[in-house]
């Protein structure tokens, strides 16, 4: 049934809301950003700030927007006088024990307390220079987490996640008035795999992670958005790259997915895609050497070689490439009326799944990488070892950046990959591609949602996206003409198999769609 709706104007405009909206929500379909620092989305609400006042018609004191539900007729004004004012008031008894820390700050540039200070604070302070102000040393408090609580508002959404969402109540506010702190557990440490979203959530610069300490300012920060490749729950990530290295991973809003948070093994998972020791050319074999060697050359070695093969291919491929690259390694060998007997196979490895208990369906999951779901859909399985005992006798052995490569095997081994593994020196043929983060491609997550992700840095050298480099191979080898982007090999995957149908880069968004007839796995 379809939710009842109530209709109300918010600084003149009118929208209409579900029943039972809060008008702090309401305002954001105006196009309102009510100032708030407790309220969050994805936590209970708490009203204890009061910087989200707002004026409601024939209501005789200001109402604060995050604990009001918006009801029919309702008039809402943010912009009068007295909110303003009140708001204002709000900030400076917030500002009387802040620090002068902006400069310092790693929250500084994307510190609300900045922004609704710089948007509607007082231009000066009322107190004397001499003031003392407030203070407390610095907290360790946990594996990633630093506590500065000079600059704490005692917003509690720390407090409310690690009690709510995470369900390991080891934050609280200690002391009382302007004495008041947040508190650890003396005999507990913030640990709790989620623990890392309490310095996302902490609306200034009073929670910080200890990876990104002084790593950046946050204007010097390029975005892009992603999918996390740390397990098969894909949650949505956004890539903070700073001069083209991957300083940061944080949670991107999904609510199919992942909501506001992601984990920390995830949050961690990114300094292999900075690694140094990358291969930035095509490598072919001359005089049992690989070497250097441009492009053209490098396919028309695959080419001849896998024109002259018949009889077994096997393809090892990482449940971490993209889909696109997938399918075009599986496009490769099909048809073409070569004979070719085709096995491609992925292996995962395996670690402890970690739920957050507060939201339903979402965990670190057992399964350690992003597209094992997508590999499956499209047609590689999951016998790893018997796809390597059959690479024994195989004509053709294609890896696909997977270190798990076999002994010097009867057949011709093409390596395709990011860096290169000791035994894929034996390889006739050596193609560099780029990893998740200098590309644009999709995953399947566990629940067979298909998701995008984008490029935040360039790759390096010669390197570039598994799909091209399979899809120019296809189209040498006669099966088609080659593709120009990440949106032009996904249609062709999705032209192609069943699962994908009907979808497109452009339909995906960047919060995805599933994909048809995937069955949730048990
Ligand atoms: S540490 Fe941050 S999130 Fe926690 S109460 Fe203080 S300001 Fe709020
Ligand atoms: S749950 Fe999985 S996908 Fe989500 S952040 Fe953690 S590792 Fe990444
Ligand atoms: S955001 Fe409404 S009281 Fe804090």
């Amino acid at each position: 049934m379809p939710d009842e709706l109530v209709n109300l104007t918010i600084d003149d405009v009118p929208v209409s809301v579900p029943k039972g909206t809060l008008v702090i929500e309401a305002a954001k379909q105006a196009g309102v950003l009510v100032p708030h620092y407790c309220y969050h989305p994805g936590l209970p609400v708490a009203g204890v700030c009061r910087m989200c006042l707002v004026e409601i018609e024939k209501q005789p004191k200001l109402a604060i927007a995050c604990a009001t539900q918006a009801a029919e007729g309702m008039v809402v004004k943010t912009q009068s006088a007295a909110a303003k004012s009140a708001r204002t008031g709000v900030l400076e008894f917030l500002l009387i024990n802040h620090p002068l820390d902006c400069p310092i700050c790693d929250q500084a540039g994307e510190c609300e307390l900045q922004d609704f200070t710089f948007q509607e604070g007082r231009a000066g302070t009322r107190y004397s220079p001499d003031y003392p102000k407030r203070f407390n040393p610095v907290e360790d408090f946990g594996p990633d987490v630093l506590y500065v609580p000079n600059r704490c508002i005692l917003c509690t959404r720390c407090v409310r996640f690690m009690e709510d969402v995470a369900q390991e109540p080891v934050l609280n506010v200690s002391e009382r008035g302007d004495r008041a702190f947040i508190g650890v557990h003396p005999e507990a440490r913030l640990d709790h795999p989620w623990a890392g979203n309490v310095v996302d959530l902490c609306p200034v610069g009073s929670l910080l992670s200890k990876d990104f300490l002084h790593k950046a300012r946050a204007w010097e920060l390029d975005k892009a958005a992603s999918v996390c490749t740390g397990c098969s729950q894909g949650c949505n990530v956004t890539l903070d790259t700073r001069d083209d290295i991957v300083v940061r991973v944080r949670p991107r809003s999904n609510l199919e997915v992942n909501r506001y948070f992601i984990c920390d093994h995830g949050r961690m998972n990114y300094r292999w895609m900075n690694r140094g020791d990358r291969i930035e050319a095509p490598l072919v074999k001359r005089g049992g050497e690989l070497h250097a060697t441009d492009w053209q050359d490098a396919f028309e070695r695959v080419t001849t070689v896998l024109r002259g093969a018949g009889g077994r291919v096997v393809a090892l491929v990482s449940p971490r490439a993209s889909t696109e690259a997938l399918f075009f390694a599986r496009e490769l060998f099909r048809a073409g009326g070569r004979g070719l007997e085709w096995t491609g196979a992925f292996q995962v490895v395996m670690g402890e799944e970690a739920p957050l208990p507060g939201v339903p369906d979402l965990a670190l999951r057992a399964e350690r990488a992003p597209n094992g779901r997508g590999a499956e859909l499209l047609g590689y399985g999951r016998e790893y070892a018997a796809a390597l005992a059959a690479a024994e006798s195989a004509a053709v052995v294609l890896v696909l950046d997977e270190p798990d490569i076999p002994v010097r095997t009867a057949g011709t081994l093409i390596y395709v990959g990011t860096v290169l593994p000791e035994r894929a020196r034996d390889a006739e043929v050596v193609l560099p591609i780029a990893n998740v983060a200098e590309e644009d491609g999709t995953f399947v997550n566990r629940d067979g949602r298909v998701q995008r992700y984008a490029q935040a840095k360039p790759a390096p050298g010669m390197a570039r996206p598994g799909w091209w480099v399979f899809s120019e191979l296809s189209a040498a080898l006669g099966q088609g003409d080659p593709v120009a982007s990440a949106a032009e090999a996904f249609a062709r995957v999705a032209q192609t198999l069943e699962p994908f149908r009907g979808l497109s880069y452009e339909q995906l968004g960047f919060t995805g769609k599933p994909a048809a007839a995937a069955p949730v796995p048990a």
